[in-house]
């Protein structure tokens, strides 16, 4: 059987080949691109180098589990938390236990083991070991231009049908409205960020903590994206924020909402990030604005505001070790505030 310990600086080789062959070529090298900022400059990992645990055989590497080490608010109590995501295991040695065995000495060191927008192969190995799945992730679109509603696998005719029927609606759903609050683009995250995130904190049932250091890390120093960032201010004072980028995909231009972050009470302050988002999405000229959003007051404000919940593929499963919970904690998920930001979702 596979030895399990830490990462060292000289598997990297080992470890970029067996990526390869588990990922594919294009995988590879955009995880190549991320590697650097993502698990060395967390500022969150605990110790001095990355939170990933190798299988090793001899001198071979077999296995690796990768992870995203985050601090985790439960309602305001902190636990050290930690993103699953980048695991593997060479073909030769999948379906002999070694991805159990991966699973468990990452879960028996944190203080919260999560999972976020798994493989198909990853969400049946949590199965099987009976994690607590709390997903998926509720998705929802708004759409902003009659394009939004084309599907790549329709005939011309019936896209070109559903875009004359659905314009109308389109229209009144997409229309410009005034925003209620002061809103500002900005280049980084300044401590008032962490003392907003500080006030708001017990307000969420779950939540990374979303302090300036990790905001900065997550969405200004990515080295595979690059985000606009919108803070909403009352009274001189930074109340939330909005995290998005616009890109090309085959049906269209979209604009994904990554991040935001406004109190569950305040929400005219969501409504109002959300018309700034809706003015940016038509000035980049998207055709729709995707997001996704866990907390039942966010999902009524986004309905509200002209989004419609989608099909979400992105699963969620979360199991806490470092704090006593029961069952009903994972049963009532509405104030929770789960992301695509998320993780390593947006890649
Ligand atoms: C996910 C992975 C690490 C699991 O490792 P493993 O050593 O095969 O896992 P184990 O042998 O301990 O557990 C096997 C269980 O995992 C699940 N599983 C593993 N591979 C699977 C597959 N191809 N299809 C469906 N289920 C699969 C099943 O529940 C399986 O139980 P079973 O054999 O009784 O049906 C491995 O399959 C892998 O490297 N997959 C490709 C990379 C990947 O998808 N990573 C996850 C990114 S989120």
């Amino acid at each position: 059987m596979a030895d399990i310990d830490r990462y060292r600086a000289d598997d990297k080789r080992a470890v970029d080949a067996l990526y390869r062959r588990v990922f594919g070529h294009d995988a590879a090298e955009s995880s190549r691109l991320r590697w650097e900022w993502q698990y060395r400059r967390n500022p969150n990992n605990p110790g001095q180098g990355p939170e990933i645990w190798i299988a090793r055989e001899g001198p071979a590497i077999v296995g690796q589990y990768a992870t995203m080490p985050v601090r985790l608010s439960l309602a305001g109590r902190e636990v050290q938390g930690s993103w699953g995501m980048d695991v593997m295991v060479a073909p030769e040695r999948q379906r002999q236990g070694l991805g159990e065995v991966l699973f468990r000495t990452w879960d028996r060191n944190v203080g919260a083991s999560l999972g976020l927008g798994l493989s198909d192969s990853s969400y049946r190995l949590f199965q099987k070991m009976r994690w607590p799945d709390v997903g998926p992730v509720p998705c929802f679109v708004k759409p902003l231009t009659r394009r939004a509603l084309r599907r790549p696998n329709w005939p011309v005719g019936i896209n070109r049908l559903v875009s004359a029927l659905t314009l109308p609606v389109i229209k009144i759903v997409a229309r410009t409205r005034p925003l209620a609050a002061e809103v500002r683009m900005i280049q980084r995250f300044d401590e008032s960020f962490t003392k907003l995130w500080e006030h708001l904190a017990p307000k969420f049932g779950l939540a990374v903590r979303r302090d300036a250091a990790y905001l900065n890390w997550k969405y200004v120093n990515a080295p595979h994206v690059r985000y606009a960032i919108a803070a909403l201010r009352r009274d001189d004072r930074n109340v939330g924020y909005a995290v998005y980028r616009h890109f090309l995909e085959p049906r269209g231009r979209v604009t994904l909402l990554v991040d935001f972050l406004t109190d569950p009470a305040d929400e005219p302050g969501l409504a109002t990030l959300l018309r700034w988002v809706d003015r940016e999405a038509r000035q980049a000229d998207s055709d729709k604005i995707r997001t996704f959003a866990l907390h039942a007051v966010f999902r009524r404000v986004l309905r509200r505001s002209g989004y419609f919940a989608v099909k979400s593929t992105m699963e969620f499963v979360v199991k806490v070790n470092g704090v006593d919970v029961d069952q009903s904690f994972y049963d009532s998920t509405d104030d929770w505030h789960i992301t695509l930001g998320d993780s390593d979702q947006d890649r």
